[in-house]
């Protein structure tokens, strides 16, 4: 922990909701000269599975391996690790979170800021999401917060301003936003037969309206709906609506397309010691996916979970079972990293590739780069996005 570190927290108990950041040396997000800002998307992870075996061990030797790789023909400007760090089923109390450590290894080694949300697998008995973020904050490249602090909040809900590499510009160019679909099971609580305690699995409501006020003053503070774009772990429901109503199509939506019907945020089957069917879809995600449509200027919204999608469609109208009404938000899955976790499709990480001049048109790019050093499933991310054509995407594995 830094002198820097030390003094951040004492002023941000000192400041207001937005003034409570001030970023620390380095720290500050900008686009290149370029006027281009990259972003990789590492994937469900899942470090520290069956630690005493051969393979376990093992499979984060590889998923560190993808991470080099991607790290090695990519140059992002920020790498955002999307849930699922860490597989929480197996590890112990003591030391789970040491996992972190060789997580933001490949990070560390090229000077790379970071942002994490949690994912359900981050929290179990032997895991704590608070924890994770504890040990993340041993870096000062570590940029994950938590803005919001309630019972119900999860851990990883907060903003991140992007600046133009023009230093006396002081309006973001760009927003992102990161929020905690919670999930997986309390750390250290037994209910009264001594099974483990399941966490419901969606964006909380305290979560929704922090997120509306927070955009709200942001907006008064700017003067403007500054353009962003967001990451949560488990997917919303519209993505599950999509796939089977109008449906995902090859040359449309490019990407693999095979947990289907993939398992969106409501919807649990329960992780580690909790059998069963702990949660049904109820329309628990309707607040926020209410938020994310009424959000000025959100571009992009960027989920994983489900190893086995990688697609991204355009939510511009109603979808079969639900009442909102999409405008045209892009809703994408990123590409399973990690070689712990279900799943041997060929691991990759998704780009996002925001340059100053498509923004003026609320254009991002974004590609899944493999382990194997191709590139799969380019897209651009603009207003006739799921009426272009382009070439399907290969479903390989490992
Ligand atoms: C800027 O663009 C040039 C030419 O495309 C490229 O060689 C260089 O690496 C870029 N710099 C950054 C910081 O992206
Ligand atoms: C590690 O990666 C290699 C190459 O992809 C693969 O053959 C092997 O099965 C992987 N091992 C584990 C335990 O994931
Ligand atoms: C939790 O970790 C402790 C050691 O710290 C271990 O004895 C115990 O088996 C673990 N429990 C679970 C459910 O993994
Ligand atoms: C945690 O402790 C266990 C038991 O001592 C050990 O086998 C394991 O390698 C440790 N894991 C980490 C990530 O340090
Ligand atoms: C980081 O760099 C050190 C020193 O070069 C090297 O020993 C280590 O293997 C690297 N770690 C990763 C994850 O690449
Ligand atoms: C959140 O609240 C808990 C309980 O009051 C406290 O222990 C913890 O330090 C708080 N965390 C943050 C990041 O403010
Ligand atoms: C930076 O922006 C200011 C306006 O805020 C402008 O006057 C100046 O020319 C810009 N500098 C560069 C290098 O573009
Ligand atoms: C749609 O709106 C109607 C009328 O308010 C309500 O009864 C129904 O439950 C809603 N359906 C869903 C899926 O939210
Ligand atoms: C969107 O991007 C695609 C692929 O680059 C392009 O063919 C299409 O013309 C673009 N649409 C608009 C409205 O710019
Ligand atoms: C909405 O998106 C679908 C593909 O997802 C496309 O077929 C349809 O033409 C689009 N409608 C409009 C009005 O852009």
């Amino acid at each position: 922990m830094s002198l820097f570190f030390t003094l951040g927290l004492a002023l941000a108990a000192s400041q207001s909701v937005l003034g409570a950041h001030p970023s620390r040396l380095g720290q500050e997000l900008r686009f290149t000269a370029n006027g281009t800002f990259q972003l990789a998307v590492f994937e469900d992870l899942h470090f520290g599975e069956a630690e005493d075996t051969d393979w376990g061990p093992q499979q984060d030797v590889n998923s560190t391996r993808v991470m080099n790789t991607v790290l090695d023909s990519e140059h992002p400007q920020l790498v955002v690790i999307n849930g699922d760090l860490i597989t929480g089923e197996n590890t112990y109390k003591g030391n789970s979170t040491h996992y972190v450590d060789a997580i933001v290894q490949p990070l560390l080694n090229r000077s790379l800021l970071w942002a994490s949300t949690y994912g359900n697998h981050d929290s179990d008995f032997n895991l704590s999401r608070q924890h994770i973020l504890a040990r993340e904050k041993a870096w000062d490249s570590s940029l994950t917060r938590q803005d919001v602090n309630t019972s119900t909040s999860g851990v990883s809900n907060y903003y991140l301003p992007v600046y133009s590499s023009n230093a006396t510009i002081h309006v973001p160019k760009l927003l992102l936003w990161f929020f905690d679909s919670r999930g997986g099971n309390y750390y250290q609580q037994l209910d009264s037969s001594g099974n483990e305690v399941s966490q419901a699995n969606w964006v909380d409501q305290t979560v929704v309206d922090w997120f509306t006020s927070t955009r709200a003053e942001l907006y008064t503070k700017y003067g403007q709906d500054v353009p962003s774009l967001a990451f949560v772990h488990i997917p919303v429901n519209a993505m599950l609506a999509f796939q089977q109503g109008p449906g995902v199509q090859s040359h449309y939506e490019p990407g693999i397309n095979d947990d289907d019907p993939l398992a969106q945020e409501g919807y649990a089957e329960g992780q580690g010691d909790v059998t069963g069917t702990v949660s049904k879809y109820a329309g628990q995600d309707i607040p926020f996916m209410q938020a994310l449509l009424d959000t000025a200027g959100l571009m992009a919204v960027f989920s994983g979970h489900d190893h086995g999608d990688d697609w991204c469609f355009k939510w511009n109208s109603t979808l079969p079972g639900m009442n909102l009404t999409g405008n045209g938000l892009d809703l994408c899955f990123g590409r399973h990293t990690g070689y712990g976790g279900y799943g041997s499709w060929t691991r990759g990480s998704r780009q996002i590739l925001v340059t100053e001049k498509l923004l003026k048109k609320r254009t991002v790019e974004t590609w899944v780069r493999l382990e194997t050093g191709e590139t799969s499933g380019r897209v651009t991310l603009n207003g006739t996005y799921g009426r272009d054509y382009y070439p399907a995407v290969a479903d390989t594995n490992t």
